[in-house]
């Protein structure tokens, strides 16, 4: 017997399918396919994505790029200061978790939540493509590197 998660997904799967079909061939139609297939799914995994880039010819990488600056956009309750953590490979095993976990309990939110000011967001992100500077955080445009975790308070301490 299929799972009712499972046959969930498949009927949002053949709506999106349906959608995909209408705009194959469509010029700039993916920023709006986008918003349409997150509506259905609310968030767009990989499987999804794939599917997306099948079903309108895209590359995948494109509709990585898309979806990116998309999110940043309609980040709803982005703070002053978005900080961002990598957890690519390189940076977590040199401790990116930790430095998580500190920025966590020192302004008390959880990655994808901002401070009660407004102040800061705290984001995990992917490789950022710094990975000699691993464990690497962000801070808007700032990038710090080979971050120790003795250095979070004060990196923070700069934006308070
Ligand atoms: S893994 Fe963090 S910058 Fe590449």
């Amino acid at each position: 017997m299929m799972s009712s998660a499972k046959l969930e997904r498949d009927k949002k799967l053949k709506k999106l399918r349906m959608i995909l079909k209408e705009n194959r061939n469509k010029e700039g139609i993916l920023l709006e396919v986008l918003t349409k297939a997150k509506d259905i799914f609310e968030v767009l995994d990989e499987e999804i994505q794939m599917e997306i880039s099948k079903g309108l010819n895209i590359p995948l990488a494109e509709i990585n790029g898309v979806l990116t600056y998309y999110t940043t956009l309609n980040e709803e309750s982005m703070g002053e200061y978005n900080i961002g953590i990598c957890l690519g490979t390189a940076c977590y095993v040199k401790g990116s978790q930790d430095i998580i976990d500190k920025i966590e309990s020192i302004l008390n939110i959880k990655v994808g939540e901002t401070t009660k000011d407004n102040k800061f967001t705290l984001n995990a992100t992917r490789c950022v493509g710094a990975c000699g500077l691993a464990p690497v955080m962000t801070i808007n445009d700032e990038v710090y590197g080979k971050v120790d975790l003795e250095d979070v308070n004060q990196i923070l301490e700069k934006y308070m």
